[in-house]
């Protein structure tokens, strides 16, 4: 039995009362009935949903963004399925203060998914009995919502708190323009329940709409507010609205609230971004509409009508996050030269992998994000070459080979993996995005492109905004090339067994091969020779070509050596943030004090995690753990949750 499948049974407090005000949300209400509340999760091990007895099928949410408490301030309106009508709505939450439950019927003639705000339906709302189960550290609180015969509609009120772990609050200092707060959600995995109640498992689908209201004091009219939806208008005064109508997961739901300005690309794509910032971010992202047309002509038309970048401030602790219609970046992919557009083209691949089609649990994140880094290369292979592709998935194969190595628990070397008892977050690796990218790699060589690009496409086709999983893959894997076709001439049967449910990678898997690395590791032979930084000829190097230089620095190097190379070359100055990381990680990792002062600034500006853990790292390997706690100490409060929450358990004493 999974560990997570808990059966501890907890007393929790039920109200059937209207609670105003409540301010703590583990401290039960006063007039309490006492329930039992179970706290075994179903399906899906990290979700206290049970979404075949009742189904969330539509969200209406309001809030006031209350940038002086840190909250969110309103109220969520579900409309639910009934299929089991004695059963009560289980939803997932995590600390958030709800003040009060209550239910109504919405009725055959109205429909929620068409003009209807939900948020701001008039009904007679008539409070309902409701409790919580015991707060679990990962998976937070299961709620119990009990529905009255007839109900459909629930409305809970409620306001998040302020370390809310899906949210982020940035001070006017964490901006590039330095005026105004910023804030930002993050969901995946499991953060959607930190601020809104909710199914949170991407096995549930929803659409949505909101009604935003940010503070619009004087000076601060371009201020607005962005969700991951339509933009269907406001009042100009500070109030946004916003419809999704295509059913999504929860981890989908968005929103941005800041000092932002857009500017379009093309017809259906645009960049929005701190005013600072915007035309760096066009000139950047310039590529996406041929980017699109790629993607589409591979894998059908894109559904999510437009396709806009909005650039976050640098404390954002990921690289990049497929909201759809509106991809969050950081900005530490502004290189200037678009060496680091890969991101895009990734974000982008996942409205097809992963919010077109997406998995039913994190067990099978390789389902979204082994597609996505797959068809990330191929969009990278027809825009820029088969060269620029290749450099980017031999670098990709050198993180999984270290992801391999550096694993604590072999499990997790299979695609399919077992999440039960463990956090998401944590479970994350370069499996599921490198061993899974690699396995359709191979079945894209062993069936040929003519016959392995339809076959993805008709996967997208046919399981279009519903959730999947390894063994449905499996079984269309079977059914629609395996029984259907044969491998090209020499080429091997797809081997889907040895894949997801082995550990490591098959024998006899694809391997990437550059030539311009190759030129890479020819300079690396002569560099440890006399004389080697001045000899090295580096004339029309692409940043992932220097990449692949400092990754393959020998261990041996003197600091000499690494000081010429910063002489020449003004490594420590670099603007490009992939270089400049891996650099100051070989310059602490060898004890290279002059990256030092640009270390620190690096640590507290930057807040993304791929960078920030293996830096951390390197202070506490070259045994310089003071430091690492001090610049911790630090600029722990800039970070987000999930970042502060890894580097919690990275720095533990
Ligand atoms: N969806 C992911 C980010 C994510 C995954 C967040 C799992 C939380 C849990 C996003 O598409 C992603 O993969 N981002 C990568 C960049 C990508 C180019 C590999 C990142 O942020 O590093
Ligand atoms: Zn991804």
């Amino acid at each position: 039995m999974p560990f997570l499948r808990r059966f501890a049974v907890v007393m929790v407090g039920l109200s059937t009362s209207c609670r105003v005000g409540a301010s703590n949300p583990h401290t039960p209400p006063p007039d309490l009935t006492f329930a039992q509340i179970s706290s075994e999760t179903g399906e899906d091990p990290h979700s206290y949903a049970r979404p075949s007895q009742v189904v969330v099928r539509h969200l209406g949410l309001e809030w006031i963004v209350s940038f002086e408490e840190r909250r969110l301030i309103g109220s969520a309106t579900l409309h639910v399925e009934r299929l089991d009508a004695s059963a009560p709505l289980r939803l997932d939450s995590r600390s958030l203060d709800i003040e009060a439950v209550e239910t109504a019927s919405l009725g055959k003639s109205a429909d929620s998914r068409g003009d209807l705000r939900l948020a701001e339906i008039e009904r007679p709302w008539i409070a309902t009995t409701w409790g919580r189960g015991a707060r679990d550290p990962i998976l937070g609180e299961p709620l119990e919502i009990v529905l009255p015969a007839g109900a459909d509609l629930v409305r809970i009120r409620y306001r998040t708190v302020p370390d809310a772990t899906g949210l982020q609050w940035l001070s006017p200092e964490q901006t590039a323009e330095g005026t105004d707060p910023f804030l930002y959600s993050q969901s995946q995995a499991i953060h959607a329940r930190a601020w809104i109640p909710c199914q949170d498992s991407p096995g549930v689908r929803t659409t949505y709409d909101a009604v935003v209201r940010v503070p619009h004091p004087p000076g601060a009219e371009d201020r607005v507010a962005l969700m991951s939806a339509q933009a269907t208008g406001g009042d100009g005064q500070g109030e946004h609205h916003f419809a999704m109508p295509q059913p999504v997961p929860a981890y989908l739901v968005a929103l941005a609230v800041g000092r932002l300005e857009f500017e379009a690309l093309g017809e259906r794509s645009g960049v929005w971004a701190e005013p600072s910032v915007r035309s760096a971010a066009v000139a950047e992202f310039g590529d996406i509409e041929r980017m699109m047309s790629v993607t589409e002509s591979l894998y059908g038309p894109y559904r999510w009508d437009r396709y806009d970048v909005l650039v976050l401030p640098p404390a954002f602790p990921f690289g990049g996050m497929e909201n759809p219609r509106l991809t969050f970046v950081t900005p530490t992919i502004l290189a200037g030269d678009r060496s680091l557009v890969s991101l895009v083209a990734h974000e982008l691949a996942h409205s097809w992998s992963g919010n077109l089609v997406t998995n039913t649990t994190w067990e099978d994140l390789w389902l979204n994000e082994g597609f996505t880094v797959y068809i990330e290369r191929r969009i990278m292979e027809a825009l820029y070459g088969p060269g620029r592709a290749e450099m980017e998935a031999v670098l990709g194969r050198q993180d999984l080979d270290d992801e391999l190595s550096a694993l604590a628990r072999p499990g997790d070397a299979r695609l399919h993996v077992d999440l039960s008892g463990r956090d998401p977050d944590e479970g994350m690796s370069d499996v599921a995005y490198e061993k899974g990218a690699l396995f359709l790699r191979e079945l894209e060589q062993s069936y040929g492109r003519e016959v392995f690009d339809p076959f993805v496409r008709r996967w997208f086709d046919e399981h279009a905004f519903t959730s999947v999983d390894s063994k449905e893959f499996e079984a269309f894997l079977h059914s629609e090339l395996v029984e259907v076709a044969s491998p090209v001439e020499g080429a091997r049967a797809a081997r889907p067994g040895a894949w997801i449910h082995e550990v490591g990678v098959p024998e006899g898997a694809p391997q990437p091969r550059s030539d311009a690395f190759e030129v890479v590791d020819a300079a690396l032979a002569d560099l440890s020779r006399e004389g080697g930084v001045e000899a090295l000829s580096t004339e029309g190097w692409t940043p992932h070509q220097w990449l692949h230089l400092l990754r393959g620095l020998p261990a041996d190097l003197p600091v000499s050596t690494l000081a010429a190379l910063d002489e020449r070359f003004s490594l420590t100055a670099s603007r490009n943030y992939e270089i400049l990381a891996q650099w100051l990680e070989v310059g602490v990792t060898r004890g290279y004090l002059a990256v030092d002062e640009r270390l620190e600034q690096f640590l507290r500006m930057v807040g993304r995690r791929k960078f920030l853990l293996p830096l951390y790292d390197a202070l506490l390997r070259a045994d310089r753990r003071d430091d690492a706690l001090r610049i911790y100490r630090e600029a722990r409060s800039g970070y987000h949750p999930i970042t502060q929450h890894s580097l919690d358990l990275q720095l533990e004493e």
